[in-house]
């Protein structure tokens, strides 16, 4: 077993439970994550990260137990009011508007998108985008937003595909294109679930460069993946999750390295 605590927190998840009919999917879930670090959350299929991550950013409602973000807490709060607090999420199947160009999926982020409208574009998945856009209408268009966009599309090398179509990326450019959307919310702390997955080694390598620049910015990040390799290369601490609890906690050489860990996740 393998545990540990830095101090210095941005998000503190404290005690937290949380069922589906009679199945405990997250069982007194305690961790914390420091700011300024990237750290992983790994564990087999079903054993609750994508619902811890739904519980953290309220998607889901926890049974019990208390989140704090930024010294305060976030547990009572709607989606949209966590993400107001810098507090933001990608999904595991990505959720852009396909009928939207590249950069009017980053205005839509910054208000209404200038020109063709955003009705044309449902999403793929589950119709709310979460991560809300600001209200305001008249936001739509000003240069703060484009200014913001032509930044992005250049951060992640998506510029040269500023007027395709989304319908038009390849699984792994969506995924890029999906955290630059939530980047344009200027998040204190982004959570990515399987932001590798599905997509090449290249373009994973890309990412994960990506992923090392937004934390050498001050950004935290908290990242769900299956790809080892991965999170050795990117994590400060990892957090094994098994059958709904914390299973160990620690640095990736040490985690990865534990016993325990080996024989429930990694099949050793
Ligand atoms: N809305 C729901 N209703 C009922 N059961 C659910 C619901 N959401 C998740 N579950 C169950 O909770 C368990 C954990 O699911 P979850 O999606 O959090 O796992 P995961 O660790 O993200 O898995 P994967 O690695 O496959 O993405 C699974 O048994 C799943 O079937
Ligand atoms: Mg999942």
């Amino acid at each position: 077993m393998v545990t540990g605590e830095e101090g210095g927190c941005l998000l503190r998840v404290d005690r937290v439970a949380k069922s589906y009919g009679g199945l405990k999917v997250l069982n007194d879930v305690t961790l914390t994550v420091p700011q300024g670090s990237i750290t992983g959350v790994i564990g087999p299929n079903g054993s609750g990260k994508s619902t811890l991550f739904d519980v953290i950013t309220r998607y889901t409602a926890c049974d019990s137990g208390q989140l704090t973000f930024n010294g305060q807490s976030i547990t009572g709060l709607a989606p949209h009011q966590v993400s107001r607090r810098g507090l933001v999420r990608t999904f595991q199947l990505t959720r852009v508007f396909p009928a939207l160009t590249v950069a009017e999926n980053l205005l839509v982020f910054a208000g209404r998108p200038s020109g063709r409208g955003a009705s044309r574009g449902g999403r793929h998945g589950e119709a709310a985008a979460g991560n809300p856009a600001p209200a305001d209408p008249a936001d739509a268009g000003l240069p703060q937003g484009e200014d913001q966009v032509r930044e992005l599309l250049e951060f992640t090398g998506l510029a040269r595909l500023a007027t395709a179509e989304a319908a038009t990326l390849s699984y792994g450019q969506l995924k890029l294109l999906e955290i630059a959307q939530v980047l344009m919310l200027r998040p204190k702390m982004l959570m990515l679930d399987e932001p590798m997955a599905g997509i090449n080694p290249g373009l994973a390598d890309e990412i994960a460069a990506h992923l090392l620049a937004l934390r050498d910015r001050g950004l935290t990040l908290l990242l769900v993946e299956h790809n080892i390799p991965i999170i050795q290369r990117l994590c400060d601490t990892v957090v094994v999750l098994a059958a709904g609890q914390v299973m160990a906690r620690g640095k990736p050489g040490d985690v990865l390295a534990d016993q325990d860990v080996r024989e429930a996740f990694l099949g050793d």
